[in-house]
């Protein structure tokens, strides 16, 4: 493939410091050390008090809503984009909560805020944002609206690290925060995810829910032993307080994620610089180019044709296969959810027809590869490529 998805997520440099770790004798493997370190550098640079790493983003999605679960047994709405990844809906299916969908703003391709408030209800338990392909999905009107309401916001910032919104970083805003590592993303710890937030009771109950719900894994001592004098029976090893998961991550994915976060501000740079120049040179009458830029960081160039154009849209992924550009049609977890069939007799019959900004991207949009090494005359070559499909 001469242009893929991703190209050297993990360096050399990070593979040196896994090597150079598993040369001690006896190193320590499991969660240890290097999470933790990890855990606080990502705190430090995101800007929040707060960090768990677990095994995916998919995983910071499942905890966040169990800890919305704990909140609100009796369960309720939460507010949801079609356009977002399957664990976005998923998790909130899991906990017992119905996802209540809202459109994209065609900008950002995040939920249209004005829409967001219009349906808000006294059911509604959680506004769970998407950030899509690294732009700002946040709105000062939403953000200010939900605080008065008392409706906590949530940031799916999985495919946004280091975007930003009024100079503060997306997933330090909301009350929580989640964020994949995968291989495709800005960066990566082969799997991984992390749960971020100020919030210290979050904070308990994310530890603990990421280990089998023990109180053990608690590092509030006097949370501990409010629990061990409440349970005298139980050995205090091993109390359970939440029917939870094993959702850790290890020494090598800590190493990995602080190799990485050190390069992390300058490959965001990079991959902004790339999106400009591609943006720059894209046929404007062709495709979408007028994307709310500031803020963002962008890990995936998005090819939006203008039009509901069905014949554009097959010469165009025809000329990709045939000159070796790997491309996602349908963007962030391949267009619209309401049309999956997990979702069939949850949402009723036609439902996915009530958003056409996400019909739109569904069918006319793709993403392909920007990574930091991508060169400027392979941006070029991509653009003219992309421009001659008639
Ligand atoms: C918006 C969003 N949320 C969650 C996830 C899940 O992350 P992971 O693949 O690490 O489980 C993804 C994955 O790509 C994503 O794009």
């Amino acid at each position: 493939m001469q242009f893929p998805l991703m190209r050297n997520n993990i360096s050399r440099e990070d593979l040196d410091a896994v090597i150079a770790h598993l040369q001690q004798d006896d190193p320590m493997l499991t969660h240890s050390h290097n999470v933790r370190a990890f855990e606080n550098e990502w705190s430090n640079w995101l800007g929040v008090k707060y960090s768990v790493f677990v095994n995916s983003g998919a995983s910071a999605n499942l905890l966040t809503m169990a800890i919305l679960k704990i909140r609100h047994p009796e369960g309720g709405e939460v507010i949801v984009p079609p356009l977002t990844w399957v664990s976005d809906i998923s998790s909130v299916l899991q906990n017992g909560f119905m996802p209540v969908f809202v459109d994209i703003d065609r900008r950002s391709l995040a939920m249209d805020a004005r829409q967001v408030l219009a349906k808000l209800t006294d059911r509604t338990r959680a506004v769970f944002l998407t950030h899509v392909q690294g732009f700002d999905g946040l709105d000062d009107e939403l953000i200010a609206e939900l605080k008065r309401r008392n409706v906590p916001l949530i940031e799916d910032v999985c495919e946004s690290h280091g975007a930003t919104h009024n100079g503060r970083r997306l997933g330090s805003i909301g009350w929580i925060s989640n964020f994949s590592y995968y291989y495709a993303h800005h960066m990566s710890t082969i799997e991984g995810g992390m749960v971020c937030t100020d919030d210290p009771e979050v904070y308990q109950q994310i530890r603990m829910l990421r280990s089998h719900g023990m109180v053990r894994e608690s590092n509030d001592p006097e949370l501990r032993s409010r629990y061990v004098s409440d349970y005298p029976e139980l050995n205090p090893d091993f109390i359970f307080a939440f029917p939870a998961y094993n959702m850790r991550n290890t020494e090598l994915g800590g190493i990995l994620g602080r190799s990485q976060l050190k390069r992390l501000d300058a490959a965001v740079a990079r991959r902004n610089e790339n999106l400009h120049r591609f943006m720059r040179q894209l046929d404007s009458s062709k495709y979408r180019t007028d994307f709310k830029f500031e803020g963002c960081s962008n890990y995936a160039f998005n090819i939006v044709l203008k039009d509901a154009d069905d014949g554009l849209v097959q010469r165009l992924m025809t000329r990709m296969r045939e000159a070796g550009i790997e491309f996602r049609r349908g963007s962030a977890g391949g267009g619209n959810q309401i049309r999956q069939p997990y979702l069939k007799g949850i949402v009723p019959e036609g439902h996915h027809k009530l958003f056409p900004e996400v019909e739109h991207i569904h069918f006319y949009g793709f993403y392909i590869g920007n990574f930091p090494d991508l060169r400027g005359d392979e941006i070029d070559k991509l653009c003219e490529i992309i421009n001659a499909v008639q």
